[in-house]
């Protein structure tokens, strides 16, 4: 397992590019089993999440060339409808195979993914769905399997306790855009990776309206064609760079930093009086040279709300601001993995129920930490760039699952850090 050694301190300096959005390839690669024709994705990220995603396809039946970078050309002229455990088990996002194999072959068995370090992620809703489009589901030898022989359209309510459902609502557009007559989804996930995933299922000849909103109205199709996507940029690495910027007191131009899917991220930052600006449609630049923190409140809630995603980052910035911050976690309560190591730096951060209470600015001090989930190794890749002294961060598998070159990325702004590989 690979480890990242960073020496904190220097400013970063320069532009960086964001890459293609992991939460938005995993159910796109999926909805490429909708269809025996020919999927051309472009701008898709090299991360080891969107690998597997491609090698689950592959395991499923379907053709599966990376002719060039950023470039996956996927066709699934045979496809079988079990997903066994070896597979799922790899990356829960696989679940997104449900709605694929339910709509294409009426049938589908995929196992359940099993438990998640941030917490409860329980897929009722997902079953819940699919049971109101008409289709019979039993949870049987550790699968959900689906007959989806009497499956139509239906009027569903697909919220929650915590909201909406991200891979929940993918699942149930992508089984519903096969479903005969028409599904309308209330409370759909209103997340620009679902509406992405819909305008590549539109390209297919799905018949999808509202995407963005909450509230879906999908007219069912007998059969859906090839197409070509591209990828919108990942709104989340965006959202990480602005904080390793910020951290790192740099001066740095994020292209691909998309404000119209940032806007919540930046209204904590605005209340936080960190120096950005938005250049154009597709870019932010920020100087954070003099900046002076402020603490803020904030609250992690559905799209457009701020991103639990983001959650962790904010954190380990917020160790930097003048004051104490509050931030709230309603998406998954458990998701402070990053708080013990954040302290180990030397950060005053408590928890309190779904909070956590950031007392700054503190002093950080380089350590031994370990990564424990893709956002979590996110902030102490931050907090390792505000701390004096050398970082080591270690299993930063979890770093590559979802930011492509990250430490490469890192490097050419300026940033002292080396990757360690460990033969391991
Ligand atoms: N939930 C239920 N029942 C369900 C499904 C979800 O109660 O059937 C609850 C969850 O426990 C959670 C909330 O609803 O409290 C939201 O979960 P959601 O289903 O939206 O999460 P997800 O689809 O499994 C995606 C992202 C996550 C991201 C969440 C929330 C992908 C592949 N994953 O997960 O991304 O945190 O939405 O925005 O899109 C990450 O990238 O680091 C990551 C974890």
């Amino acid at each position: 397992m690979d480890s990242l050694l960073i020496k904190g301190g220097a400013h970063l300096e320069g532009e960086v590019s964001v890459a293609g959005a992991k939460n938005a390839c995993l159910p796109i690669f999926a909805a490429t089993l909708l269809t025996d024709q020919k999927c051309v994705l472009k701008n898709v990220p090299e991360l080891s999440d969107v690998r597997f995603m491609a090698e689950i396809v592959a395991e499923m039946g379907a053709e599966v060339s990376n002719p060039a970078k950023g470039v996956w050309e996927i066709q699934a002229k045979n496809l079988s409808h079990v997903a066994p455990y070896d597979l799922v088990r790899k990356m829960r996002a696989s679940i997104c195979l449900l709605g694929p194999l339910t709509a294409r072959l009426r049938k589908a068995e995929v196992s359940l993914p099993g438990g998640c370090v941030i917490g409860a992620r329980p897929v009722d809703l997902h079953i819940k769905g699919l049971r109101a489009l008409g289709c019979g589901v039993e949870i049987e030898r550790g699968f959900i399997c689906v007959d989806a022989k009497k499956m139509r359209g239906a009027q569903i309510y697909l919220g929650g306790r915590f909201g909406s459902t991200v891979t929940g609502t993918a699942n149930i557009v992508m089984a519903a855009v096969l479903a005969p007559g028409t599904t309308v989804i209330e409370n759909a996930a209103c997340e620009p990776e679902i509406t992405d995933m819909c305008k590549m299922l539109s390209g297919m000849g799905a018949i999808i309206d509202g995407a963005g909103s909450p509230t879906l109205t999908i007219t069912g199709v007998s059969k859906l064609g090839g197409t070509e996507h591209t990828v919108l940029p990942d709104r989340i690495e965006a959202g990480t760079w602005i904080a390793l910027a910020a951290a790192a007191r740099g001066k740095v131009l994020i292209k691909g930093a998309q404000k119209k899917h940032l806007g919540s991220f930046l209204d904590v930052l605005e209340r936080a009086e960190c120096p950005f600006e938005t250049r154009g449609n597709s870019s932010i630049f920020i100087d954070a040279s003099s900046m002076r923190l402020k603490p803020v409140e904030a609250t992690t809630l559905p799209y457009p709300g701020f991103p639990t995603d983001l959650q962790a980052q904010l954190c380990a910035l917020m160790t930097q601001a003048n004051g104490i911050s509050v931030i709230t976690e309603r998406i998954y309560p458990e998701r402070f993995m990053h708080v013990p190591e954040l302290c180990r730096m030397g950060a005053n951060i408590v928890r309190e129920g779904p909070s956590a209470i950031i007392s700054g600015k503190t002093k950080l001090s380089g350590a031994p930490v370990m990564a424990s989930d893709l956002r979590a190794s996110a902030a102490l890749v931050i907090a390792a760039l505000a701390a004096k002294g050398e970082t080591l961060v270690s299993r930063i598998y979890h770093l590559d699952r979802g930011y492509d070159s990250i430490d490469r990325k890192l490097a050419e702004l300026g940033a002292k850090v080396e990757r360690i590989k460990n033969p391991d």
